[in-house]
């Protein structure tokens, strides 16, 4: 073991996860989302934590999708009869039991054994929209809950032929939408993973073991500085996204956006639906809050289609703040990424058993016994008249 993995260790052993190392914590112990954290912590290799937890560069905008939601204050309303609460959502066609979706993560099969199977089996159970970027052949065979197929700008766009093939599949697939994430054009700089010597590849296949001295075998294309940007083929832009509409009946849902200007260009392009994502502060370092950016989308799209929003919701009043601002549901990923590290498929429905709880009775504190029922005025933003 070098001196580097050592002190990490003994950092993470005397850190917040030691009580969770000493023993077997039971599944109900955690109160709240963040509670799994640390539990997932002590569970998982430094590299695979550092590849969950971390963002880009300085990690500003990691850190302000959370800090941002203190600058929204709740206006409840009193007298209201709130002795049932409903939190039923139609999207896009289909009523979904409350309006949290998992959002794509990859790296699942990192953080737990046939970990992209497992989430696709808790949300199934759950009863959840998941937008999957793997996973989702048996989950169509089992015919439960809904998906979106998550696609990327880069690989299964550059070949027309192959993205008109799994557009198609994708329609006989039991999927129901198709969502396009905008920001992954390049990878960003991530330090921890560069420090890491992270292996991309390990993402998609899961960690390999140490060896005795405490080692990770040497990655053959590891994350590193000075990468400079180019590739082989064109980066994908609006037309690609109009080729991917004509290709498939499916919805197309756009994912990454953060400016009025580019909401109004999805409004044009026949985009089904929004989602406001800085990738969880993970891709282009200061881009601000998801939470900042969402009025301004929410102001552009005049109600003509529908937006999500993700980063940071790890509360129910975070989830209330953003219907309140105009999403019609919110997005997690490293939620459920917590839960599924630290115990698997019971630990992914669990964090959305609580967040879908807790925004229910902050939903009957608020005074607000529906979906229908909460509006702008249910919230002001400090500073702002
Ligand atoms: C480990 C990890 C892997 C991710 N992989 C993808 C991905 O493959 N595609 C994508 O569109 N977003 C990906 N994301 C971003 C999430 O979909 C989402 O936008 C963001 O993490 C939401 O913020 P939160 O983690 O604070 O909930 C990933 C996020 C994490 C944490």
């Amino acid at each position: 073991m070098n001196r580097r993995q050592a002190l990490r260790n003994l950092i993470s052993l005397f850190g917040s996860a030691a009580f969770a190392q000493d023993r077997d914590v039971p599944l109900d112990e955690p109160v709240r989302v963040m509670d799994f954290a640390p539990l997932a912590k002590a569970k998982l290799d430094p590299v695979a934590w550092d590849y969950l937890d971390g963002g880009a560069e300085d990690e500003v905008s990691l850190a302000d999708n959370r800090t941002a939601f203190n600058r929204i204050v709740i206006r409840p309303r009193a007298l209201v009869d709130v002795h049932q609460i409903d939190l039923t959502v139609e999207l896009l066609g289909q009523k979904l039991p409350y309006p949290i979706l998992l959002d794509p993560a990859g790296g699942k099969n990192c953080f737990y054994p046939d970990g992209e199977n497992v989430v696709a089996r808790a949300a199934a159970n759950a009863r959840a929209l998941h937008i999957t970027n793997g996973g989702i052949e048996k989950l169509a065979q089992s015919g439960k809950g809904p998906v979106w197929w998550q696609l990327e700008t880069g690989g299964s766009l550059k070949d027309r032929a192959s993205m008109r093939a799994l557009a198609k599949w994708l329609e006989g697939s039991g999927c129901s939408g198709i969502c396009l994430s905008t920001d992954i054009a390049y990878v960003s700089h991530r330090d921890r993973d560069i420090r890491n010597q992270l292996e991309r590849s390990w993402c998609e296949t899961g960690l390999p073991k140490r060896d005795a001295e405490g080692r990770l075998p040497r990655a053959k294309n590891p994350e590193r500085v000075g990468r400079y940007p180019s590739r082989t083929d064109p980066t994908p832009t609006w037309e690609s996204l109009g080729e991917l509409r004509e290709a498939s009946r499916l919805p197309v849902i756009v994912k990454g956006v953060l400016t009025h200007e580019d909401a109004e260009r999805c409004v044009e392009n026949g985009v089904a639906a929004i989602i406001v994502s800085n990738h969880g502060g993970r891709q282009l370092d200061h881009v601000g809050a998801t939470i900042e950016a969402l009025p301004e989308v929410v102001a552009a799209v005049r109600g003509r289609i529908p937006v999500m929003i993700d980063g940071g919701f790890r509360r129910g009043t975070d989830i209330l703040k953003a219907l309140a601002l105009g999403a019609c549901a919110v997005c997690i990923a490293r939620p459920y990424l917590y839960g599924l590290a630290a115990f698997g498929q019971p630990g992914v429905e669990r964090v959305i058993e609580l967040l879908r709880t807790e925004l229910a009775l902050d939903m009957a504190l608020a005074g607000v016994p529906n979906l229908a029922a909460i509006d702008r005025n249910l919230v002001r933003i400090r500073g702002e008249s």
